[in-house]
């Protein structure tokens, strides 16, 4: 098979760069490990940006999204018993965001290139990168007993945290930085009507919650839990207890319970790997960095890394000017590194450390008190979680 740009992972970020690039008419395949009924069953982030929302837009892709995902204008962040409203809208100078589930944005997606008769094969394994740094790379995959070659001219790695892309850059030109953090969010889902029409953030000596949403009549809940736990460890009624010592009793007296239909536990990690380019390989996404969810940053970050790539290529297939693809790297790196400060400032913010000092616990109180003192200090969370200018 020829084709002029390979794309590695059939997450959103692959999707959704081989959906622009379609319409301006490069040949892209991608090639994503796993079953699509799959990628369709992990459930994640679940708000955007309004330059993600565009560039869904732009994609041909949003249309759904418009019509049933809702406009945030702010959010909650409840702390010793009350709820203090960061108002999106008054701090970042009139700006929200869009509550659109990744799921359903991934769902969109694939129905895009399916009616544009866009190549993306499911179940491909043993993916393997090769001649990255000539003029003529190629990518190989298993189809049961064949090896298939695909010859193109760039490949993307937008395969996630675990793919093959990232590990096909030599050691030695690769830096990784990396911090984990000692807990996870166990999260579930439930057909249930949401607490609050705008999310919690709670912060709580039990640890953090969140309460979130994917519509008004389905609800997302996230507790923090350590580590070793796992979701054997909490049946529903042992985690809609827990979400509720963590609130605010008003809200907690409202919150409506049902059965989790999903629940899962996801560790907490921040990663970045620099350069994002290597010869034709370029990393987008997960694949090159990861936050820990909190400022809702991880798909965020992915949809920005595909914005520059994007113009970058069309650049390079529209003018033959390569100006973009040799400044990505940096470029898109200099956004990362500011998403990856605000996920860890705001993680840092608002859970329980166990290992914390209560020296530590008093810096976190008086943070908090700060936030909600100062106009400016909450200037600069709305101008981060609506997202900075890509
Ligand atoms: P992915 O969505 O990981 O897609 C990569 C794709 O590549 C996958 O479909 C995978 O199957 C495929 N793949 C992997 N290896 C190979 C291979 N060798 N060959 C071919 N294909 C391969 N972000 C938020 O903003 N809020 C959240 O609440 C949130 N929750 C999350 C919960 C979990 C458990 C995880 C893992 C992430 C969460 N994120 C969240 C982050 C967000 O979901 C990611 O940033 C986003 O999915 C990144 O998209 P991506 O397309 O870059 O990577
Ligand atoms: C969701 C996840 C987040 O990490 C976040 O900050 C906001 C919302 C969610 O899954 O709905």
């Amino acid at each position: 098979m020829k084709v002029q740009v390979c794309i590695i992972g059939g997450g959103p970020s692959g999707l959704l760069l081989s959906q622009l690039l379609h319409l301006k008419g490069v040949d892209t395949v991608v090639l994503e490990r796993h079953s699509r009924t799959y990628v369709l069953s992990r459930i994640r982030a679940g708000v955007l940006e309004h330059g993600f929302a565009d560039l869904m837009r732009e994609a041909q892709c949003g249309e759904r999204m418009d019509r049933e995902g809702e406009i945030h204008h702010g959010f909650f962040i409840a702390h010793d018993g009350v709820m203090d409203r960061v108002d999106l809208h008054k701090h970042s100078g009139g700006n929200s965001v869009v509550v659109y589930g990744q799921t359903e944005l991934t769902r969109d997606l694939y129905e895009a290139r399916d009616r544009m008769k866009g190549k993306v094969l499911h179940n491909v394994e043993d993916v393997a990168l090769h001649d990255l740094t000539s003029q003529t790379p190629y990518v190989t995959y298993r189809d049961g007993d064949e090896i298939v070659r695909v010859d193109c001219q760039y490949v993307i790695g937008a395969d996630g945290f675990h793919g093959v892309s990232r590990k096909s850059i030599p050691k030695d030109v690769l830096r990784e930085y990396e911090r984990v953090y000692p807990f996870g969010w166990l999260g579930v889902l439930s057909r249930t009507k949401p607490v609050s029409p705008e999310l919690i953030y709670s912060r709580h000596e039990r640890g953090f919650a969140l309460c979130s949403l994917r519509s008004q009549v389905l609800s997302r809940y996230y507790i923090q839990v350590p580590l070793e736990d796992s979701v054997e460890d909490w049946p529903d009624e042992a985690f809609w207890d827990e979400l509720r010592r963590r609130l605010p009793d008003d809200v907690a007296g409202r919150l409506i319970t049902g059965p989790s239909i999903e629940k899962s536990i996801a560790p907490l990690r921040s990663f970045v790997a620099e350069p994002m380019r290597w010869g034709r390989l370029f990393l987008a996404g997960d694949a090159a960095h990861i936050v820990p969810p909190t400022g809702a940053r991880g798909l965020n970050s992915a949809a920005s890394d595909i914005h520059y790539l994007y113009h970058a290529l069309m650049a390079h297939y529209e003018k033959g000017d390569d100006a973009g693809l040799d400044a990505y790297s940096g470029k898109a790196l200099a956004r990362v590194w500011k998403a990856q400060r605000f996920s860890w400032w705001m993680t840092t913010l608002l859970h329980r450390f166990p290992q914390n000092s209560s020296y530590e616990n008093k810096l976190q109180d008086t943070e908090l008190q700060y936030l909600f003192s100062s106009d400016k200090a909450l200037a600069s969370l709305a101008e981060n979680y609506v997202g900075l200018p890509f």
